[in-house]
């Protein structure tokens, strides 16, 4: 278990990481997501060892590490900006960490073209560095952060750069890899999405701060505030009663019009969405616009008659 504890980190007497909270439990993946400058991967060198805190401690199996050297803790990372060796081909990129273990060769050749497999690049063992694309580049920092399986991998935006089919292939493949060899992580990101498909635990941070955490459905599911609400990506922000709240896109059902408990909308706007179609609706009195995920994909200019489930209505701050 890795455990974070009210860590504070500054630079020129501005802010960076303010008094940030969480644990890491073995075997479990944690995305941390966050807008670009809220601190991430401030957060993620001060656990690598490689950036002092301010105040706050980090526990690893109840040990504080902080006076640990980087290469004494056993954390692997993946850096936001790569960091490939330039003059080592892939294949000696990707086995630095496993020759740093003292491996053997055929078992170092044997990893390395698996790691590549997994990252979509087999046959790029003997590729330059310098001229892979960015999305090739970041693969063979991913293939090397995990080949070495450290107990902790700290990941940094590491499917940014990628294509939607890679990326969508990765996001399904990284949790199973990472389970499999019982590899904890860090994962940060700012895709919603992403953080959903990936995270046993989320941890949400807006400046420098912990908005909130938890498993991923309770934080979609219950935002604890409006600006994390529109950070996860809910649509749904409405005024009831003098109160704000989210209403989950998949908290309404299409009835019949003569049902006693409906609302009537119009439909202004279908899309596909992952799959599925959105719908958003207009109240017919009121001119509350709500989006939907709908089944039978009514269309544009209909009347619908819906009913919403008081279990999808969240109140926020
Ligand atoms: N070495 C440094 N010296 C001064 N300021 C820094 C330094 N490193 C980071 N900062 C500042 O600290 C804040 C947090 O930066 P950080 O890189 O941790 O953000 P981030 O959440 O990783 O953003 P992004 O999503 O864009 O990568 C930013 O305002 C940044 O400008
Ligand atoms: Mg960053």
């Amino acid at each position: 278990m890795l455990s974070i504890q009210g860590v504070t980190i500054g630079f020129d007497g501005q802010v960076a990481v303010d008094n940030v909270s969480f644990d890491v439990g073995d075997g479990d993946i944690v995305v941390l997501l966050g807008p670009s400058g809220c601190g991430k991967s401030t957060l993620l060198r001060a656990i690598a060892g490689l950036q002092p805190l301010d105040s706050g401690r980090i526990l690893r199996g109840g040990v504080d590490i902080c006076g640990r050297a980087p290469h004494e803790r056993g954390i692997g990372m993946m850096f936001q900006d790569h960091a490939l060796f330039p003059h080592r081909d892939v294949g000696r990129n990707v086995e630095f960490g496993l020759r740093m273990k003292g491996m053997g060769a055929e078992q170092r050749h044997d990893r390395v073209l698996a790691m590549l497999q997994l990252v979509g690049l087999a046959g790029f063992e003997r590729r330059t560095v310098g001229n892979l694309s960015g999305g090739e580049a970041q693969r063979v920092a991913l293939a090397r952060a995990l080949a070495p399986e450290p107990d902790l991998l700290l990941l940094d935006e590491p499917l940014g750069s990628l294509d939607r089919e890679l990326r969508d292939r990765l996001v399904a493949e990284l949790p199973d890899v990472l389970h499999r060899v019982g590899i904890s992580a860090i994962h940060v990101t700012h895709d919603h999405d992403e953080a959903f498909a990936m995270a046993d635990e989320i941890v949400v941070m807006g400046e420098g701060r912990v908005l909130q955490k938890g498993q991923p459905m309770d934080v979609w599911r219950r935002p604890a505030s409006e600006t994390v609400a529109r950070f996860l990506g809910h649509r749904n922000i409405i005024e009831a009663g003098g109160h704000r709240a989210v209403v989950l896109p998949d908290a309404a059902t299409v009835v019949d019009p003569g049902d006693g408990r409906s609302i009537d909308y119009v439909v202004i706007a279908t899309r596909f969405r992952g799959g599925s179609r959105e719908v958003e609706v207009e109240r017919v009195d009121t001119g509350q616009r709500l989006v939907f995920l709908l089944a039978g994909a009514p269309p544009i200019g209909d009347r619908v008659a819906l009913v919403i489930d008081p279990d999808g209505i969240s109140p926020i701050e």
